[in-house]
């Protein structure tokens, strides 16, 4: 058993595979990222009715507008739909969303729509829901470094400790994931939350995201309940007391 809790109470995912999974059929790529879409609201869904309350969500990578640009734009576009047509829906079941990442770089009525569903579900807390956008983990580090050094102007790196990083970083106010999954078949994080995954279990699963469903959740919350998460201590210091023999 977990020595916190068995239900993580922070969800991280890397929602990889749409492209193969939309190979596999002789579809184009861009329809595997429409069914990925589709795929997030079942698993929003799903983590708020096991009384997850934080998901965080890897959309858009620093390293993604690499990909050929009519990729790029379906993606943007199905960002702008998903908030055009689920937060409605989403708000009145009391999810709060939040995108971390730079937005300078998206189109402008993209940046106004994120605001304004911000803006919107603010007051919810029974999912936060958190989009990463043209995030990367190593941008994330150095903006939270160069945000200390502004709101400290008298200080030099000396005086910069490890907590005064984190109350900078794009995540300051959620707690660190407590599981991490990626869907695809990859083993690595990809640029992810890489300080906040410091003690994160990795959950590595071959299924393609838009196969992702309800049952492949919960058989990483199974997989999740039997770790034994140390923090550094011994199996000996996390281990429950043994009950007196009667
Ligand atoms: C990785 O699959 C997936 C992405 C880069 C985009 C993820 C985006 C979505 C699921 C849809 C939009 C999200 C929201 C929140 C509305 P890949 O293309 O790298 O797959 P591959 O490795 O098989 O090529």
């Amino acid at each position: 058993m977990s020595t916190e809790s068995s239900l993580p109470q922070h969800i991280a995912i890397i929602m990889d595979g749409n492209g193969r999974w939309a190979k596999k059929r002789f579809l184009p790529r861009t329809v595997g990222h429409v069914k990925g879409a589709a795929g997030v609201r079942r698993i929003v869904k799903a983590c708020a009715d096991r009384d997850i309350r934080y998901l965080t969500l890897f959309a858009f990578s620093t390293e993604n507008w690499r990909r050929p640009p009519e990729e790029v734009s379906t993606l943007m576009d199905l960002f702008v739909q998903y908030l055009q047509k689920e937060m409605a829906d989403m708000s009145s079941e009391g999810v709060r969303l939040r995108v971390i990442g730079d937005r300078s770089a998206f189109p402008a009525d993209l940046q106004a729509r994120i605001a304004a569903a911000e803006q919107a579900t603010a007051h919810n807390t029974t999912l936060h829901l958190t989009v990463a956008a043209n995030y990367g983990g190593q941008w994330d580090i150095l903006q939270a470094t160069r945000a200390w050094q502004t709101a400290n102007p008298g200080c030099t790196l000396d005086d910069l400790h490890e907590a005064d990083l984190a109350a900078h970083l794009s995540t300051a106010d959620l707690p660190d994931p407590d599981l991490l999954i990626r869907t695809g078949g990859e083993s690595r994080i990809s640029n992810f939350l890489l300080w906040q995954c410091a003690y994160t279990e990795l959950y590595f699963v071959d299924d393609y995201w838009p196969d992702f469903d309800e049952a492949s959740l919960v058989k990483a919350l199974t997989w999740f309940a039997s770790r034994v998460r140390r923090f550094g201590r011994t199996d000996e210091q996390v281990a429950p007391a043994p009950t007196a023999a009667t």
